[in-house]
């Protein structure tokens, strides 16, 4: 079922996302640049939870669906060209290319990343839903990646370096930073498949774990994992002393709180399946994804 979305669905946001560019930039080198770093591909993850959260309540996939899985992917893409730039995380490799600023310098890399966020929200504003779930879709994802989100978390990421700090704090950070774009994923799923405020709250209950799961996750895979299967140099958290799941809690004792979390996401996907129109087994492959092994 989820492969069947990764394959013939995702592609449908991708073009979503690429008419949009394209039809938009006003500028040759900024509108290379954005594309560069949407085709570069990437998982899809939160498009992809996008798709499986309206699919899991059985209803459709509509041109709005793709379009506010599209919007997310982009925010998502303009934090990555941020987060590599050589003020924050200085990486060379992206989804297995060049980062952003290595090819277009780091000028157009900050622009190219002010443009997919701002295209974002006008994406949104575009589409044919109702004005009133528009505005409920902007603010929720404005809350999510802004000043109080993922802006927010990158920010304590930051300040984070050379300096290790309480889990609970670290946790605090992750939940920004990586969280609440996933969380936002879920509850716009959500939100596009008309569940109630309830079903919202667990979704995002949902997301909350997962998005802890996954930067534990991404974490560990900076020392377990493969340049090769990430698209990604490895190591970087340990050159830049960064406080992470496994620096504060070994490689062990960061599997197991990832292991933990993927419990309490079983437990909320059950509560969904007492309360709503829900086939659990879509969300119980999503979590399949973050799986160390996968
Ligand atoms: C990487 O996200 C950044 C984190 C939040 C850890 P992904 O691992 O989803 O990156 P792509 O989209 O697959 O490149
Ligand atoms: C990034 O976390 C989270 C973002 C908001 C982009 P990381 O800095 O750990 O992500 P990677 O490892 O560079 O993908
Ligand atoms: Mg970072
Ligand atoms: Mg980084
Ligand atoms: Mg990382």
């Amino acid at each position: 079922m989820l492969q069947q979305l990764s394959a013939e669905e995702l592609p449908k946001v991708e073009k979503e996302i690429s008419d949009f560019i394209n039809t938009y930039t006003s500028h040759e080198e900024l509108k290379k640049s954005m594309l560069y770093s949407i085709e570069a591909g990437g998982k899809r993850l939160r498009p992809l939870i996008i798709l499986a959260t309206v699919k899991a309540f059985q209803k459709e996939l509509t041109t709005p669906v793709y379009q506010t899985a599209g919007a997310l992917e982009m925010i998502h893409t303009y934090s990555l060209i941020h987060d590599d730039l050589p003020a924050m995380d200085d990486d060379d490799l992206r989804r297995g290319k060049l980062t952003n600023h290595k090819v277009f310098g780091d000028a157009l890399a900050i622009l190219a990343g002010d443009g997919l966020l701002t295209g974002a929200f006008q994406l949104l504003s575009e589409t044919t839903l109702s004005p009133s779930e528009t505005v409920l879709l902007i603010q929720l994802l404005a809350k999510a990646a802004g000043i109080g989100g993922m802006v927010a978390g990158q920010a304590g990421d930051m300040a984070a370096e050379k300096n290790q700090i309480p889990l609970k704090d670290l946790q605090a950070i992750h939940h920004r930073k990586t969280g609440a774009l996933l969380t936002y994923a879920f509850v716009a799923g959500g939100i596009l498949a008309n569940q109630t405020e309830y079903v919202a709250e667990l979704l995002e209950t949902l997301g909350g774990h997962i998005g802890l799961a996954f930067q534990i996750r991404d974490d560990l895979l900076d020392i377990v994992g493969t340049t090769e299967e990430l698209g990604k140099q490895i190591g970087q958290d340990e050159k830049s002393e960064k406080s992470t799941y496994p620096s504060l809690l070994g490689l062990e004792g960061a599997r197991q709180a990832l292991a933990e979390e993927l419990g309490q996401a079983k437990i909320v996907i059950h509560q969904l399946a007492e309360v709503a129109e829900f086939q659990p087994q879509i969300f119980e492959e999503v979590l399949t994804l973050f799986d160390l092994e996968k």
